[in-house]
């Protein structure tokens, strides 16, 4: 399996290494514009096959599209991090122009390629590398809620004392501040969360998760990427190992939930072929009015998009 990764920087760096230590993918593609960066960044991560005793190849290109030439899947990492006081939104601009053109590059080289969106903002930008991939939204889809349930997880093992193995989790929306974790599907090692943890300490957790991004920029001076990285990853390694795992997904709505034409954080079953399906679950009356808050944000993001483009 051949997997390209755009954007060396440290989202798309982590997840090249995350899919070569752990063989996901026998051939992985590091491309980034910046000279000289994917190769250097490559080589080091190749380095690290003797001591961790793995053979996936990572290789790096300075743009050359002509490497990336029938990848199974891409990942599109290239674009600005937020900074300290900046909303993903406030990337739209300059993150829409290199998602538009790195996608059309990538499916120049890859047209059955499945692309997994990860620049933010990230709905926004799922969305425009859909329309300029021109290929069936099963395959076009972004990463946020893998990395939006680890956070919640990742809390909740803290609080509970317990494995963060042991939790499961889905979380819906988009991937900001609307977002939508769902306690009444949330368990630890299939007990109800609810009935293990005090409600108002489960509400800290779900409002703390849903800043979890910014709390990272804040400590970092810029965002997040080893979890993202690695969420990534996993996505990557459900559909080259078919493995049809069901995880959160940023996914093109035709309907479900009542909504359509928005890309939107909903669970999904991974495969080979992409997104094989999106489960419905039955929201009760509070869950639907949060979600569909989430939508009329993502909607209002998108419509920027979309106005930028009708006067590009
Ligand atoms: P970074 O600045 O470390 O890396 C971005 C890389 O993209 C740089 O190396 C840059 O040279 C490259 N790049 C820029 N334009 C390019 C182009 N036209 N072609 C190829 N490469 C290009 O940023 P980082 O931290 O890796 O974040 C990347 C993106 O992922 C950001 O937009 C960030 O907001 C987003 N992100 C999304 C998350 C999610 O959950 N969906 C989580 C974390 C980050
Ligand atoms: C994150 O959630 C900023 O989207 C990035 O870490």
């Amino acid at each position: 399996m051949k997997v390209t990764v755009v954007g060396a920087g440290n989202v798309g760096a982590t997840c090249a290494d995350v899919l070569a230590s752990r063989e996901i993918a026998n051939e992985i593609i590091l491309l980034d514009i910046k000279e000289g960066f994917a190769e250097g960044k490559a080589l080091d991560i190749w380095q690290t096959a003797p001591i961790n005793l793995y053979d996936s190849r990572t290789i790096g290109s300075t743009n050359d599209y002509a490497m990336t030439k029938d990848s199974d899947v891409v990942v599109i990492t290239s674009g600005l991090p937020r900074k300290p006081g900046m909303s993903r939104d406030d990337l739209i601009a300059t993150n829409a122009g290199i998602v538009k053109t790195v996608t059309e590059n990538v499916i120049k080289y890859s047209p059955n390629a499945i692309i997994v969106v990860v620049s933010n903002p990230l709905d926004v930008m799922t969305y425009c590398a859909y329309l300029n991939a021109k290929t069936d939204s099963k395959k076009v889809f972004g990463m946020a809620g893998v990395l939006d349930t680890a956070r919640y997880r990742a809390f909740l093992a803290t609080e509970l004392n317990v494995s963060p193995k042991d939790i499961q989790a889905v979380l819906m929306g988009g991937h900001g501040d609307t977002m939508v974790p769902l306690p009444r599907y949330t368990t630890v090692a299939g007990i109800p969360v609810t009935e293990l943890i005090a409600e108002d300490k489960l509400n800290e957790i779900i409002e703390r998760t849903k800043f979890g991004g910014g709390e990272l920029v804040k400590l970092l001076g810029t965002s997040a990427w080893y979890a993202p990285g690695a969420a990534a990853a996993q996505m990557v390694e459900a559909i080259v190992r078919d493995q049809k795992r069901i995880f959160p997904v940023c996914a093109w709505l035709t309907g479900e939930y009542g909504l359509k034409d928005i890309y939107l954080g909903v669970p999904v079953v991974l495969g080979k072929n992409g997104i094989e399906r999106i489960i419905e679950l039955d929201l009760n009356d509070a869950e639907k009015a949060l979600l569909s808050e989430s939508a009329e944000a993502v909607k209002g993001v998108m419509e920027v998009l979309d106005n930028m483009n009708a006067t590009a």
